[in-house]
């Protein structure tokens, strides 16, 4: 099975990303989380990308979806994937149905999660994560459950990233407006779009996202 998840910056993406692939036994490939270990490392991906990311706009879709249709190919995705922050504009979306053609793939199911603008200006400004296995919290709805000590992993280091920042925000939720948006019709299309409340509690979004994908099935 392989699934899209979309939704605007602090939707709840990578956090159910992580919940669903581990459920299905599905590879998660963040494109985000992708460029800031290209960042991290910096190779000349991260050394493009940094700039760009910090200021809230997206990487070029050439970077994006060449990272992309790397992973795509190995054998880790071969029980399936879940795209998460990708594609996010209509030219990625086209390049992804090339890519995926070219390899015999299909999307089973566009995963939207919706929330209100204020809630996710809320979840931005309080998310950290850890170091070691990029798990997501939040300094309010999702602490760990011992204090300073990842729940998945046993960690003790977090971070916070340079893009959480107000002025960051709110060129990103601009940019998903603008550029993210519009490739909703395009899915419905497909009829492969499924959306769920992501402004409910985190254990309730996970069920809506796995009745959604039980209902419709998959090839
Ligand atoms: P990316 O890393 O994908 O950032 P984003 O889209 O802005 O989304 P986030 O990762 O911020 O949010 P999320 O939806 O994953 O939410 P999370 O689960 O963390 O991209 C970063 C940048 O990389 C882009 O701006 C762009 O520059 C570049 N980029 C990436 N992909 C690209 C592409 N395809 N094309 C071009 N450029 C690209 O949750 C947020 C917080 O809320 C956490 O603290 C979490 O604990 C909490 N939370 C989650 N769910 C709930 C809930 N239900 N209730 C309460 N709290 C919750
Ligand atoms: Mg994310
Ligand atoms: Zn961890």
């Amino acid at each position: 099975m392989n699934l899209i998840f979309m939704g605007p910056p602090g939707a709840g993406k990578g956090t159910q990303a992580k919940r669903i692939a581990a459920a299905y036994d599905l590879v998660q490939l963040s494109t985000g989380d992708m460029l800031r270990r290209a960042v991290e490392e910096g190779t000349e991906v991260g050394r493009q990308a940094k700039s760009v990311m910090d200021a809230g706009e997206y990487v070029s879709d050439d970077i994006v979806v060449a990272i992309v249709s790397e992973r795509i190919g190995q054998p880790e995705c071969s029980k399936g994937f879940i795209l998460d922050g990708f594609p996010r504009t209509l030219n990625q979306a086209h390049s992804l149905d090339k890519v995926l053609a070219s390899k015999g793939l299909e999307i089973d199911h566009v995963v939207m999660i919706r929330v209100d603008d204020e809630k996710l200006i809320a979840r931005i400004a309080g998310r950290f994560s850890c170091s070691t296995c990029d798990a997501a919290y939040h300094d309010q709805f999702n602490r760990p459950k011992h204090k300073n000590v990842c729940d998945i992993c046993g960690g003790l280091q977090f971070s916070r990233r340079s893009d959480d920042n107000a002025e960051a925000v709110a060129v990103r939720l601009e940019v998903y407006y603008g550029q993210t948006a519009p490739l909703l019709p395009y899915y419905e299309a497909q009829k492969s779009l499924r959306t769920v409340d992501g402004m409910a509690d985190i254990d309730v979004v996970t069920e809506q996202i796995k009745s959604a994908i039980n209902a419709h099935g998959s090839d």
